[in-house]
C-alpha cells in the first residue's frame, strides 16, 4: 500500500503535467494534498491539453514552459520534493522523420533537467517515466529488466539515454532517482486526436465516430497498463526510497494480440467496424513484435500490481470519450 502521507503538503513538479499520465497523477495528488506545479509546453502534436486539468485550477500552478529551456528549469525545481519527470514526445514514426526534435527533448532536456537538480535542489526525489521501447525486438517472453536494451527507433535511443542519465544521476551524486519502463498505457485523457501516443487512440476516436479503424498485421501480443495503474506505480516509486537507482516494469497479467484487442474494443463499444492490412514499410521497420512485460521486480519490491483490467479500463476510457471527445479533436 502507497503511504499517502508521503505527499501531503509536499511540494511536487511534473514535467509533462498537462498530458495523458501527468494530468492523471496531478489530480491524484491534489486529492492528497499535495502542492502541486506542472510544467508543459503544450506544443500541439504532442499530448498536452488543458481541458486535461479542467476544474483543477485553483489547487495546482500550470507553468507553459519548455523543459529544453534550462533556465526555466534551473527555477522550477527549486524547493521541490518530488520531481515526476513525464515530459516527452512521444511518436515513434515523428521520431524517424524529425529525429533532432527527439533528441533535444527526450535525451538533451533531460540532462539539463538533472543537472538543474543537481546545482539547485540535490535533494529532490525524480521519478522519470521511462517505456518498454527502449528493449526493442524482445529475445524471449515476458520481458524482464535484464533483458538486453536494443532500441529499435530514435525515440527508444534517447528514452534510453533519458533513463540511463537518472540512474547516473543517482549513483554519481546521490540524487534520488528511479525509473518506471512503462507499457501501453490507456484511460481517460490520452491523446485520441492521432495515432501519435498510441495506435489505440485513433481506434477509439474512430469507433465513438462510428468509423471504420485499421489494425496492422493483429498477431502482435501487447499488454496494457490502466492508467490509474500507472499513478499508483509513479507514487509508489516516489515515496519508497528502496526504489533509488532502480529501473522498474510495468504490465498487467493479461497480454492480448492487436485483433484480439479490437474485437475487445467494438464488443465493448456495442458496434463498430475494423478491417485488417498489413504493416506500411515505413512502421514495419520499427515494430518491435511481440511484447509483453514481467513485471514482478515491481511486485516484489514496491508492492505495486494492476488493479484494473483491460475490459474494465477499455469500458471507462470509452465512456469518457463518448462525453468529451470534442475536446480532444
Ligand atoms: N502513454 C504511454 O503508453 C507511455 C508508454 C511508455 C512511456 N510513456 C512515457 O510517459 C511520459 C508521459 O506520456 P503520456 O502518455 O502522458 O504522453 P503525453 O504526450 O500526453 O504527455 C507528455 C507531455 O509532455 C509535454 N511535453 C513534450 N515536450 C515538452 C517539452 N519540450 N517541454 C515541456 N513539456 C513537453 C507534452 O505537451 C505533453 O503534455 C512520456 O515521457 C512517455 O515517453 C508513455
Amino acid at each position: 500500500m502507497m503511504n499517502e502521507e508521503a505527499f501531503s503538503n509536499r511540494r511536487v513538479l511534473i514535467t509533462g503535467g498537462v498530458g495523458f499520465i501527468g494530468s492523471n497523477l496531478a489530480r491524484r495528488l491534489v486529492d492528497l494534498n499535495a502542492q502541486v506545479t506542472l510544467v508543459d509546453s503544450l506544443i500541439p502534436e504532442y499530448g498536452g491539453n488543458l481541458f486535461n486539468v479542467a476544474g483543477l485550477e485553483d489547487r495546482l500552478r500550470i507553468n507553459i514552459a519548455d523543459v529544453r529551456d534550462p533556465h526555466s528549469m534551473d527555477y522550477l525545481v527549486q524547493g521541490q520534493d518530488y520531481l515526476f519527470n513525464l515530459a516527452g514526445q512521444t511518436s515513434h514514426m515523428d521520431s524517424m522523420q524529425d529525429p533532432y526534435a527527439d533528441l533535444e527533448i527526450n535525451c538533451r532536456a533531460q540532462l539539463s533537467i538533472l543537472e538543474a537538480c543537481r546545482r539547485r535542489n540535490p535533494q529532490i526525489k525524480i521519478v522519470f517515466a521511462s517505456t518498454r521501447q527502449i528493449y526493442g525486438k524482445p529475445d524471449y517472453l515476458p520481458v524482464d529488466e535484464k533483458h538486453l536494451l536494443r532500441p529499435v527507433d530514435v525515440n527508444g535511443i534517447n528514452k534510453m539515454a533519458g533513463e540511463h542519465y537518472h540512474i547516473l544521476y543517482n549513483n554519481a551524486y546521490g540524487i534520488p532517482a528511479c525509473a518506471l519502463r512503462l507499457t501501453n498505457t490507456i484511460g481517460p485523457r490520452m491523446r485520441v486526436k492521432d495515432a501519435r501516443q498510441t495506435f489505440l487512440g485513433i481506434w477509439i476516436r474512430l469507433v465513438i465516430e462510428g468509423k471504420p479503424f485499421e489494425v496492422w498485421d493483429g498477431g502482435q501480443m501487447r499488454d496494457f497498463t490502466y492508467v490509474d495503474d500507472a499513478v499508483e506505480a509513479l507514487l509508489l516509486a516516489a515515496a519508497s526510497k528502496e526504489a533509488n537507482g532502480q529501473v522498474f516494469n510495468l504490465g498487467s497479467e493479461q497480454a492480448i494480440d492487436l485483433k484480439g484487442l479490437a474485437e475487445l474494443l467494438v464488443e465493448i463499444n456495442g458496434g463498430g467496424e475494423f478491417s485488417a492490412r498489413s504493416f506500411p514499410s515505413d512502421r514495419k521497420v520499427i515494430d518491435i513484435g511481440d511484447y509483453y512485460g514481467d513485471f514482478s521486480r515491481i511486485r516484489s519490491c514496491l508492492g505495486w500490481e494492476p488493479r484494473v483490467s483491460l475490459r474494465e479500463g477499455l469500458a471507462t476510457t470509452l465512456a469518457f470519450y463518448r462525453q468529451y471527445l470534442t475536446h480532444y479533436l
